[in-house]
């Protein structure tokens, strides 16, 4: 059985003195036995905010980093630097960082294989526009997303990481993909982990939606068997966001 796996996605939100005080609000309303909670936070904010989880059973991660160690990449963020900070894990591949930063597979797969490199778990997005999904290639686009993105990952990689499947026309919409629709595709994304791995790959690599989920919708959506849990932004900056990880 996989545990399922809630993560905020704070995004461009909440200056280090607010996030520390959100986190503190959220903390008695998130703490789960049975859910890994993780709250995805602006790099400024993730050294206070580990701070302020400490004692907890909530993980810190990132929005974004880049793919080389150390050097003259002025503006960036390592993994090893995440790591020293306390981070466990790594949102890769957000639809607003391919769409507003002109981020492609070929450099999130250099991020890819460096968040493993240094030990974080990266929570790598995929996912189709409004005007893919009408056309009918959904399933070839997040194919060929997951494909180039994955490239040189090892089987025990994937197996321990998490994918999100984003709709991009779902996000901060309002505009939830029916249980059936992610359900589709987290299950087709499961069979394509089969068909580059194994069963057992497959099996274990956890597979979150994302895109409206709120308070609620959480429980229809996590029922379904290939989606284990949701990445949530708009509605984890709030205490709706307790509701989503007890669903
Ligand atoms: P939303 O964002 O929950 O506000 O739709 C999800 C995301 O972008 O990760």
């Amino acid at each position: 059985m996989r545990r399922k796996i809630v993560a905020g996605n704070w995004k461009m939100n909440m200056t280090p003195s607010q996030a520390v005080a959100l986190a503190k609000e959220l903390i008695p309303l998130v703490e789960s036995e049975n859910v890994d909670v993780v709250f995805c936070v602006p790099a400024i904010d993730i050294v206070p905010v580990v701070e302020a989880v400490k004692g907890t059973k909530i993980a810190v991660g990132a929005e974004n980093m880049y793919f080389e160690d150390k050097g003259a990449f002025t503006g960036e963020i390592s993994a090893p630097m995440l790591v020293d900070a306390g981070v466990k894990y790594v949102i890769l591949g957000h639809s607003e960082r391919r769409e507003y930063f002109k981020e492609d597979d070929v450099l999130l797969n250099k991020k890819v294989k460096k968040a493993f490199e240094a030990g974080l778990t990266p929570i790598l997005c995929c996912g189709e526009t409004l005007e893919q999904r009408e056309l009918g290639v959904t399933l070839d686009f997040i194919r060929l997303q997951l494909k180039s993105d994955l490239a040189g990952v090892t089987a025990k990689q994937a197996a321990s990481m998490v994918i999100a499947y984003e709709p991009i026309w779902a996000i901060g919409t309002g505009k939830t993909a029916t249980s059936d629709q992610a359900e589709e595709v987290c299950g087709a994304i499961r069979k394509l982990i089969c068909e580059l791995y194994d069963e057992a790959t497959a099996e274990a690599i956890r597979i979150q939606y994302g895109g409206s989920v709120n308070g609620g919708n959480a429980a229809e959506l996590f029922a379904k068997p290939d989606i284990d849990g949701g990445l949530v932004g708009g509605a984890s900056l709030k205490a709706d966001f307790g509701k989503i990880v007890n669903y």
